[in-house]
C-alpha cells in the first residue's frame, strides 16, 4: 500500500473504509481515516490514526514511507475511536512512545482503553514540538468537537491539521480537492458541516478568528476525513464562515411523509407556488424502506443553504408519522438555530379526524431555533381544490419572505 506526498517529509497513511453506509445516523458513501506521518531531520511524529479494525491500512501505508518503529511521537488530536483506534497497537509496539494530547484528552483516553503506562505528554495552545526542520504547534480547539479536541499545525509547510473540522465523508481514491473536484470536494463538506458542525457554528467563528489573529499562513488544510484541501483553501473556508452565519440561497426545503398521498400533494402544490415566485425549492420525502426517499442526513444538506424549512405529515394516533419524528429529532440535535441567521418554516399536513400533527411539527421547529411564520395548516382527509388552493398560496407566502430575507 502507497503513502501519498503532502510535502516534502509529510505523508498521507490513513486507511480509507469503503464500506461504511451509516454513521451516527449520517448515511455516508464511506469515509476515510487520515493519518499523517511528518519526517524530521531528528525526529518522526504520526498525526491521529485509524478507526479500529483500519490499523493494518494505516501500519502498511506507513511502511512505504519508513520503519514504523522508527515514529518518536505519537500526536493525538481527538479522542474518538475514528481517530484513536490504533493506539492500543501502537503503544504495544512503540513501548512508552510519548502521545501528546490535551489534558483533557488523558481522561477521555482513560475511559477508552486501558492506558496503563502509556506515556501521555499534554500541551496547550501554541506549545511547539521541534523534528528538526519540521515544528509542530498545537492549539487547542474544546469542544470542536470534543472537549478534548485541538489543532496541529506545521510551521515550515504550512499545513494545518484540524483533526474533524473541514473534515468530509467521502470513500475516494483521491486525496486532494483539485483530483476530486471543487464541486464535489465542497458539497461533502457541506453535508458534514450540515449534519455535524452546525450546533458548534458560534465556536467555529471563534476558533476561525482567532486562527486569523495569530497570522499563521495556510497552504494546506489536511482533517482527518475525506480530501486534503490545497486549491481550495480560500473557498472551503469561506464557505465555513458563510455556513456559520447563516447565509442561505433563495431556496425552500419541504420535508414530509405521506400515509395515503394527501400530505404528498400538499407538498407538490406549496413547490408550486414557491416555483411560481421564482425561488428554487427542494422536496424531500422522508425514507422508511416504503420509497425511495431522502435520508435525514441529506435533507439537513438542503436546509443548511435553505432560507426556509416546510416540514410536513400526516397525523397517525395523535402523534406525527415515525419519520417525521425521527427528522424532528435529528434536526433539535444539528439546530440550526446556531446559526447566525435564522430560518424560517412552517407545518403542513393530513388528518383523519382529530389532527395534531402540525401542532407538534410547530413546537419541534421552534426547538430547532426555527422562526415558525403561522401556526400551520392542517386539513381533514384530502385536500380539496380550496385546500390545495391555500396551499399554493402559502407555497406563494413563504417564497416572498424568503426573497426579502
Ligand atoms: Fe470526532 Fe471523526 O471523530
Amino acid at each position: 500500500m502507497k503513502a501519498t506526498k503532502l510535502a516534502e517529509g509529510v505523508y498521507w497513511v490513513g486507511a480509507i473504509d469503503w464500506n461504511l453506509r451509516d454513521y451516527h445516523g449520517y448515511t455516508l458513501p464511506g469515509t476515510t481515516y487520515n493519518a499523517y506521518l511528518v519526517v524530521g531531520k531528528k525526529h518522526t511524529a504520526l498525526i491521529d490514526n485509524t478507526y479500529p479494525g483500519h490499523e493494518y491500512q494505516m501500519m502498511e501505508r506507513i511502511k512505504d514511507v519508513i520503519d514504523p518503529k522508527k515514529i518518536d511521537f505519537i500526536v493525538a488530536n481527538h479522542v474518538e475511536k475514528d481517530h484513536s483506534g490504533a493506539l492500543p497497537m501502537l503503544t504495544k509496539l512503540l513501548p512508552g512512545v510519548p502521545i501528546y494530547c490535551t489534558e483533557v484528552a488523558v481522561t477521555g483516553f482513560g475511559k477508552h482503553y486501558d492506558t496503563k503506562g502509556w506515556n501521555f505528554k499534554t500541551v496547550k495552545s501554541l506549545d511547539k514540538l521541534d523534528l528538526g526542520g519540521k515544528t509542530l504547534v498545537f492549539v487547542e480547539a474544546p469542544l470542536l468537537h470534543w472537549p478534548d479536541s485541538m489543532f496541529t499545525y506545521l510551521a515550515e509547510d504550512k499545513i494545518l491539521f484540524p483533526n474533524d473540522a473541514f473534515g468530509q465523508h467521502i470513500a475516494s481514491c483521491e486525496r486532494f480537492d483539485d483530483e476530486l473536484g471543487k464541486e464535489a470536494s465542497l458539497y461533502h463538506a457541506q453535508k458534514f458541516f450540515a449534519n455535524l458542525i452546525v450546533p458548534l457554528a458560534p465556536k467555529v467563528l471563534k476558533k476561525l478568528d482567532e486562527v486569523t489573529k495569530l497570522g499563521i499562513p495556510i497552504d494546506m488544510v489536511a482533517p482527518s476525513h475525506g480530501i486534503i484541501w490545497r486549491s481550495y483553501v480560500g473557498d472551503m473556508l469561506g464557505s465555513y464562515v458563510n455556513w456559520c452565519n447563516g447565509v442561505a440561497k433563495d431556496k425552500v426545503t419541504i420535508v414530509y411523509d405521506t400515509m395515503h398521498h394527501s400530505t404528498d400533494l400538499m407538498a407538490q402544490t406549496l413547490a408550486e407556488g414557491i416555483m411560481a415566485e421564482g425561488v428554487a425549492v427542494k422536496v424531500c420525502l422522508l425514507k422508511d424502506g416504503r420509497f425511495e426517499g431522502t435520508h435525514r442526513s441529506n435533507v439537513v444538506t438542503d436546509i443548511l443553504d435553505s432560507k426556509a424549512v416546510l416540514v410536513g405529515s400526516p397525523t397517525l394516533q395523535d402523534e406525527v408519522y415515525p419519520t417525521v419524528a425521527d427528522f424532528l429529532s435529528y434536526l433539535h440535535g444539528v439546530r440550526p438555530g446556531r446559526l447566525a441567521t435564522k430560518k424560517i418554516g412552517f407545518a403542513f399536513g393530513s388528518h383523519g379526524g382529530q389532527g395534531g400533527a402540525v401542532k407538534i411539527i410547530t413546537e419541534g421547529l421552534k426547538k430547532a431555533g426555527i422562526e415558525t411564520i403561522n401556526d400551520g395548516y392542517e386539513v381533514l382527509y384530502k385536500p380539496d381544490a380550496a385546500e390545495l388552493a391555500r396551499c399554493y398560496e402559502l407555497g406563494r407566502e413563504v417564497a416572498h419572505r424568503v426573497k426579502k430575507m
